[in-house]
């Protein structure tokens, strides 16, 4: 049965439903403010994980793509996109087959941080016939991947330009431990100080005679910190598109973006005047940064998840009995996507558009 044209109250639950208007403002707020800097965007495909969306935002001035997966790269290359960063390393003789056989379709690059790593993309590049892209990934202080900058990221990209078939492209490094601090002189100093970090990586190599042309890091936290940087080439923000409950109180970044993902819940109980129990659990709702949130409702806060209920505190005045409908706001938009099949695309309440999430699971 198709959905077009249902009212989303009349949809069947749980069901993951995007505002068209507010997405739609995202990606046009967030292409705008790169009209006004020299940095790119290049939006990443983690968060919707459907080519069709990374279509959109490249419509609306994005570059290209960051993908955190093969997965993701091999759906937004099939679609036809082709500039396209794997911002992590592709380790192991399967992916790198695979990441090679990419680089034929598509100008792919890839993050690494191990001479190994090099050497066996490079041999599987030159028995393929193909040239794969790098940037090195440098830890610029989230210490979760990426070689320190100095004397071994010089190391690294000396290797990368000895190895055949290989073009080094230049560097990433992304401030992940800094893009959810809610203060916004906060998060600005503490990535300044990591950005720098990159910054002063560029120069080192530089000073031997190594090219930098392209600087990648950033998030939708630090969309207007590091693209406003200007040794930096391209932002990878994710989020912005959606937005959810988290990044809404980031401040800077909430005032911009317009929370476009829901989930929505039918009540399946209210065994008490002070409990309402909904048909969405943790199967359909991220909950590592804090319970989700219900919309528009007074009086009602989501207390637990288990894996197919979500339990929720309720005042005298919630009205709610089972067979009513709410929306729920997600705290992590990313890992609330890859939990559903589809999308349902609303206006004006209406559904217009019902759109696979073809990259979801794909976790290889
Ligand atoms: C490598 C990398 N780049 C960029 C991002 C930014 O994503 P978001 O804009 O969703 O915070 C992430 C988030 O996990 C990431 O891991």
């Amino acid at each position: 049965m198709s959905l077009i044209g249902m009212h989303k109250t009349e949809l069947d639950t749980p069901a993951l439903l995007v505002d068209l208007d507010k997405m739609e403002s995202n990606i046009q707020t967030m292409a705008d403010y790169f009209k006004t800097v020299n940095t790119e965007l290049r939006p990443h495909v983690k968060t919707h994980k459907t080519p069709l969306l990374s279509h959109k935002q490249i419509a609306a001035g994005a570059i290209g793509v960051t993908c955190a997966k093969l997965g993701e790269a091999e759906a937004v290359i099939h679609a036809g996109i082709r500039d396209v960063l794997v911002a992590n390393q592709i380790i192991g003789t399967q992916k790198i087959a695979r990441l090679v056989n990419l680089a034929k379709q598509s100008d792919i690059m890839v993050a690494v941080d191990n001479a190994q790593n090099v050497t066996d993309i490079s041999a599987a590049a030159r028995a393929k016939g193909v040239t794969v892209r790098m940037l090195i990934e440098v830890n610029t202080g989230m210490n979760r991947c990426g070689v320190e900058p100095g004397q071994p990221t010089l190391e690294l990209a000396r290797h990368i330009l000895r190895a055949s078939h290989l073009k080094f492209e230049g560097l990433m490094g992304y401030e992940g431990h800094t893009v959810a601090k809610p203060n916004y002189a906060e998060r600005d100093a503490a990535a300044r100080h990591s950005v720098q970090l990159l910054v002063d990586a560029k120069h080192y190599l530089e000073k031997q005679s190594i090219a930098v042309p392209i600087m990648s890091g950033g998030g939708t936290g630090t969309f207007n910190i590091t693209g406003s940087i200007p040794e930096m080439t391209e932002v990878q923000a994710g989020s912005y598109i959606f937005m959810d409950a988290t990044y809404r109180n980031v401040e800077g970044v909430g005032e911009h973006f317009q929370c476009a993902l829901t989930v929505l819940a039918t009540v399946v109980s209210r065994p008490a005047p002070d409990r309402v129990i909904v048909d969405t659990g943790m199967k359909v709702l991220a909950k590592e940064f804090g319970m989700p949130q219900p919309v528009g409702m007074n009086g009602l806060e989501m207390v637990g998840l288990s894996e197919e209920h979500g339990k929720m505190n309720a005042d005298a005045s919630v009205s709610l009995t089972p067979g009513d409908k709410l929306e729920i706001l997600p705290t992590h938009c990313c890992t609330t996507v890859n939990l559903h099949d589809r999308y349902c695309g609303i206006r004006d309440g209406i559904v217009e558009s019902v759109w696979d999430i073809t990259a979801r699971g794909k976790a290889q």
